[in-house]
Order: structure tokens, then C-alpha cells, then sequence
């Protein structure tokens, strides 16, 4: 092992991950000696990364796309949310064994409990897009005990695979069910890439939206995306999708660095100042 402790964060590509930001904010808070360094890896060296991270010193990281179900089948063990996700976003030893767990899900429900306290109160959720962000929100959404969540995804098989794989609260409906689902969905959340700085707009039509609703995106540049600014202007409670990304890393620092951090406004502050500048300099994110 090193001196000190080491952690990374690896993708393909990761120039614009912001998660070196946040846990050296974190190290610096807490007066730790330690390192977090984003390391590209293209898919065909994931597999010899992974393999060689306690030879070469390395406490644990965070995996990002495209890796996180490839980091799934290399780990020796899973906690229950990478096991019913299926995919990896933290990797940790313990033991002498490679753990990966999924904090996905924790961060999508820090936030909203963060943001917005009773918010799961709620219990019927319409889910856009069914990717690998779906599968964490789903899974999210049915442990706070949502008892019927829609899934809408414009290829509708996809949505299929993830109700039949979360069971029966869970339900797969084609894109055009929209307007009719928005009647009774009491919560509302954006999981595709529309949106996104760089891709197409999520254009829904909140005009049919239950009074009730609460719009959250797990998209955060821009931070009001257009789903949430649609939601604003029909004066729905929205809840961004920034604190996902800050809360996910919680659970990360802790097994590598020893201790619980906190997400504070200044960490907050401090991401937002930097999408804010690369905004300024025309990168996406
Ligand atoms: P992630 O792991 O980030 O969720 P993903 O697995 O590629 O990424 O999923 C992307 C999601 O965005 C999917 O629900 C995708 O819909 P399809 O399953 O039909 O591909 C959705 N998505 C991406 N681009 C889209 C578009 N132009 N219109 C509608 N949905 C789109």
C-alpha cells in the first residue's frame, strides 16, 4: 500500500469528470493526506486496470461510464444495490477482497431528501428513459416504497426488460402514454441524456402534470434543464439534479479515506463555480 491513501475515478472519456473537485474539497475539509485522480481507460485495458489496483496502491474509486457493468463481473464481492442494479460505481477492499458496491441510488434519494424532506411521501412515479441511470432510480423509487412506477422510453422493450426485472410495482409504457401518466404521477424524473448541454431537448408537455408533482432530472448542466424549467413555470416543486453527483460520492471517501464527509453548501457553491466556467468556455460539461 502507499503512504498515503490513493483513489481514482475512471471512464472513457473522464476529462470532465467532476469528481477529482469534489473529493479534493473533501480531503482538504477533513486536513487529509491522500489523492483522487481521474484515469482514462479505454474498455479493452479495464479489466488489466482493475486487476492491477493493489499492486499498484490503490485504497479503492469510482467507475463511470462506460465501465460500470464491465467493474460489476471483475469485483469479488457486491453490496445489494450493485447486486439488484447491476452495474458498480465504487469499488473498495475489505478484507483482501474487491468490493463494488452502487451509490447511484443513495444519491438520487440524499438529494431529494436533502432538498425537498417528505418528498417520498409520494408513491406514484412516472420514470423517463430506461438505461443504467433508470435502473438506479428504479431501484431507488422501490425501496423509499413507490407502489406503481411507470417506466415511458422511446424504445419500449427496454422499459419491458426493466419492469419485468424490478417486478410488480414496476411498468413499462411507450412514449406516447405521457400525457395520460402525467395525471396521476405524483413524482417525475428525467434518467435519458435529453437535456444535456450538447444533446437534444426533453421536450414533455406538462400541461396535463398532476398539481402535486415533483420534477427532479438526474441531468445537472445545465442545472435547469428544460424539464425542470417547464415544471418551474407551471409552478410544480422541482429539485435539480446536482446533489446526486455530490451524494453519491459520500459512501466512496468513506471506505477509502476513513471519513464520513458532508455535502455543504460551499461544495455546492464550489461545483457550481466550475461548470459555471467551463459554460464560459464553451465546453459541454
Ligand atoms: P445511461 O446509462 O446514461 O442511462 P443509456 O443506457 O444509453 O445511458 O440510456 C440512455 C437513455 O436515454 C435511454 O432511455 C434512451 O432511450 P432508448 O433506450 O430508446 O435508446 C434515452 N435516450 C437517449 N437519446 C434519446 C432520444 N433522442 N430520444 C429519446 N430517448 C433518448
Amino acid at each position: 500500500m502507499a503512504d498515503h491513501p490513493k483513489a481514482f475515478v475512471t471512464g472513457f472519456p473522464i476529462r470532465h469528470s467532476r469528481s477529482p473537485l469534489i473529493h479534493g474539497h473533501w480531503l482538504k475539509e477533513h486536513g487529509l493526506e491522500g489523492s483522487y485522480e481521474a484515469i482514462e481507460i479505454a474498455p479493452e485495458g479495464f479489466a488489466d486496470f482493475i486487476n492491477s489496483l493493489q499492486r499498484n496502491g490503490y485504497a479503492g474509486g469510482n467507475i463511470t461510464i462506460p465501465h460500470k457493468e464491465m467493474a460489476f463481473a471483475l469485483c469479488n464481492k457486491r453490496d445489494t444495490a450493485a447486486e439488484d442494479i447491476g452495474a458498480v460505481n465504487t469499488l473498495w477492499f475489505e478484507d483482501g477482497a474487491l468490493w463494488g458496491g452502487n451509490t447511484d441510488a443513495y444519491g438520487f434519494l440524499a438529494n431529494l431528501d436533502a432538498l425537498s424532506p417528505g418528498w417520498d411521501s409520494r408513491k406514484t412515479a412516472l420514470v423517463l428513459g430506461a438505461g443504467g441511470a433508470s435502473r438506479a432510480v428504479v431501484y431507488a423509487l422501490k425501496q423509499r416504497g413507490f407502489d406503481e412506477i411507470r417506466i415511458v422510453n422511446r424504445t419500449l422493450e427496454r422499459a419491458q426488460e426493466l419492469a419485468d426485472r424490478f417486478g410488480p410495482a414496476v411498468s413499462a409504457h411507450a412514449w406516447r402514454a405521457i400525457p395520460e401518466l402525467l395525471q396521476d404521477a405524483t413524482f417525475i424524473v428525467n434518467t435519458t441524456s435529453l437535456g444535456m448541454e450538447g444533446k437534444d431537448d426533453l421536450t414533455v408537455d406538462l400541461s396535463t402534470a398532476n398539481r402535486e408533482a415533483l420534477v427532479t432530472d438526474i441531468v445537472y448542466v445545465p442545472l435547469e434543464t428544460p424539464l425542470l424549467k417547464a415544471a418551474r413555470k407551471r409552478r410544480l416543486k422541482t429539485v435539480d439534479g446536482l446533489g446526486m453527483l455530490l451524494h453519491q460520492a459520500v459512501p466512496g471517501f468513506e471506505h477509502w479515506f476513513g471519513v464520513r464527509p458532508e455535502v455543504t453548501p460551499e461544495l455546492r457553491a464550489l461545483i457550481l463555480t466550475d461548470m459555471n466556467k467551463s459554460a464560459a468556455s464553451g465546453q459541454s460539461k
